[in-house]
C-alpha cells in the first residue's frame, strides 16, 4: 500500500471575500460566541458547532476558517444531509476510475480539496454508520483511501462540523458512534436562537434592511417604533433566517421608505406561529419549510405542557411524554428548560385526573397524529414556549 501525501489546493474552489468575523450580534451570548470563535480559530482541534435551524451555523463556520492562519486556504462545505450515502462517500474521499457504475473518471474528494484549509461537515447527525467509521479513522490518523482504491493519502484537514440535531441523544439512541462525537466535539461551539439573545434582533433588522437595500438599489428603509418593538417581541422560530427572509421581503415590497407596523405579516403582529408552519394541510411552500424548527417548538410545547400539568413534577412529565426520566431531564438541560419550579409537585393520582380542553397532551392518539389537531391547539403556546 503506498501512502500519498495530498498537496495543498491551489485552485480554490472556495474564495469567501468575508471579514473575519460577519456574525452580527452583540448580546451577551453572542459576545461569548464571537471571544470562542477567536480562541478556537488559532487552534487545529476539531470544531462541533450546535444551534437551532437559521443560527448561523454555516456562518460560525466560515467566521471560524477566516479568522485561522487557513485563511488563505480552501473553505470546503460538504451538506452531509443532502448527499446519498454511496454518492457522499466518493464526494468525501473520492475515487479512482471504474470504482463503481459512472465512476469512469478518477476524482478527489473534498478532503483532499480541503487539503491546508477546513473542511465544513454540515449536519453531520445524517451520516450514516458506515461513514462515521471512515471519518472516525481521518480524525483520528488524517488517513484515507479513496473509494475503490488501496492507495492511502495523507491530508491536513481542519474539519468544522455542524449540527441542529442533538447529537448526545443520538449517541444514546445508538444512531451516532460515541467515538466520533467526542472525536468531533473537541471544540464546542453553541449558537444561541435568536430568542436567548437580546437586543440582536432590532441589530439584525437594520444590518439585513442595508444589505437588501443596497442589493437591490432601493434607499435603506427606517422602522416605525411600533413596527420595531413588533418585531422585537415575534419569536423567531426560523431565527436569523427568518428575520433575513421577512426583511427582503419587506424591502421588495415596500414603496413610502418606512416600515409600519401593518406591513408586517399577521403572525408577526401576534407573535403565533406562521399558517405555513401550522398545519400539514397546506401544501409545502414553494420556499420549503422549516421542518426542524417546527417540529422543534412542537416538542418544547409538549414539554411545557407536561411540566405544566405535572406542576413541575419531572417524573411524572417525563411518563406524560413517554420518556424515560434521564433523557428527560438531559433534553429540558440540552434546551435550558430546567430551570428550579417553586410549586409543590402534585401526586400521580391527581395528575391522571386533570383534564385541558385545549392542550392535545390529552387529546388520543389520532389527534397526536394529525398535524393540524395539535398545530392550531398549540398555536399560541408552542410560539411562546422559550428554549
Ligand atoms: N449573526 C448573524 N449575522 C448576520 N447574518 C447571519 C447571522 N446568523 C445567520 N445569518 C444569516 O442567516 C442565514 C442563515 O445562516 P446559516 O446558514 O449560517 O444558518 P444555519 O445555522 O447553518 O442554518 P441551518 O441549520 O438551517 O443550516 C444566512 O443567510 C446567514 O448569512
Ligand atoms: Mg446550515
Amino acid at each position: 500500500m503506498q501512502l500519498e501525501i495530498a498537496q495543498p489546493f491551489t485552485q480554490k474552489p472556495h474564495v469567501v471575500v468575508a471579514p473575519a468575523n460577519p456574525l452580527i450580534g452583540n448580546s451577551a451570548r453572542m459576545r461569548v460566541v464571537h471571544a470562542l470563535i477567536a480562541k478556537l480559530a488559532n487552534s487545529k482541534s476539531t470544531v462541533l458547532i450546535t444551534g437551532e435551524s437559521g443560527t448561523g451555523k454555516e456562518l460560525a463556520a466560515r467566521a471560524i476558517h477566516e479568522s485561522s492562519p487557513r485563511r488563505g486556504e480552501s473553505f470546503v462545505p460538504v451538506n452531509c444531509g443532502a448527499i446519498p450515502e454511496e454518492l457522499l462517500e466518493s464526494e468525501l474521499f473520492g475515487h479512482v476510475r471504474g470504482a463503481f457504475t459512472g465512476a469512469v473518471n478518477a476524482r478527489q474528494g473534498r478532503f483532499q480539496l480541503a487539503n491546508g484549509g477546513t473542511l465544513f461537515l454540515d449536519e453531520i447527525g445524517e451520516m450514516s454508520p458506515k461513514l462515521q467509521v471512515k471519518l472516525l479513522r481521518v480524525l483520528q490518523e488524517r488517513q484515507f483511501e479513496p473509494v475503490g482504491s488501496d492507495h492511502t493519502v495523507q491530508v491536513d484537514v481542519r474539519v468544522v462540523a455542524a449540527t441542529n440535531r442533538d447529537l448526545q441523544v443520538a449517541v444514546r439512541e445508538g444512531r451516532f458512534r460515541e467515538d466520533l462525537f467526542y472525536r468531533l466535539n473537541v471544540l464546542p461551539l453553541e449558537l444561541p436562537s435568536l430568542r436567548a439573545r437580546e437586543g440582536d434582533t432590532a441589530l439584525l433588522i437594520r444590518h439585513f434592511l442595508k444589505l437588501h437595500g443596497r442589493r437591490k438599489g432601493k434607499p435603506i428603509l427606517e422602522v416605525d417604533p411600533a413596527a420595531m418593538a413588533l418585531l422585537e417581541r415575534y419569536d423567531w422560530p426560523g431565527n436569523v433566517r427568518e428575520v433575513e427572509n421577512l426583511v427582503e421581503r419587506l424591502v421588495v415590497l415596500n414603496e413610502d421608505g418606512v416600515i409600519r407596523a401593518g406591513d408586517l405579516p399577521d403572525y408577526v403582529a401576534t407573535n403565533s406561529v406562521p399558517h405555513h408552519q401550522k398545519t400539514a394541510e397546506v401544501s409545502l411552500p414553494h420556499q420549503g419549510v422549516d421542518l426542524d424548527g417546527f417540529l422543534e417548538r412542537i416538542e418544547n410545547g409538549f414539554i411545557q405542557q407536561a411540566l405544566e400539568r405535572s406542576r413541575g413534577n419531572k417524573t411524572l412529565a417525563a411518563e406524560l411524554l413517554k420518556l424515560n426520566r434521564t433523557t428527560f431531564i438531559e433534553r429540558l438541560r440540552k434546551k435550558g428548560m430546567l430551570q428550579p419550579v417553586r410549586r409543590p409537585s402534585l401526586p400521580a393520582e391527581a395528575v391522571g385526573k386533570m383534564t385541558d380542553n385545549s392542550i392535545s397532551l390529552t387529546a388520543s392518539d389520532s389527534n397526536l397524529w394529525n398535524p393540524s389537531a395539535f398545530a392550531y391547539a398549540d398555536g399560541e403556546k408552542i410560539a411562546n414556549v422559550s428554549s
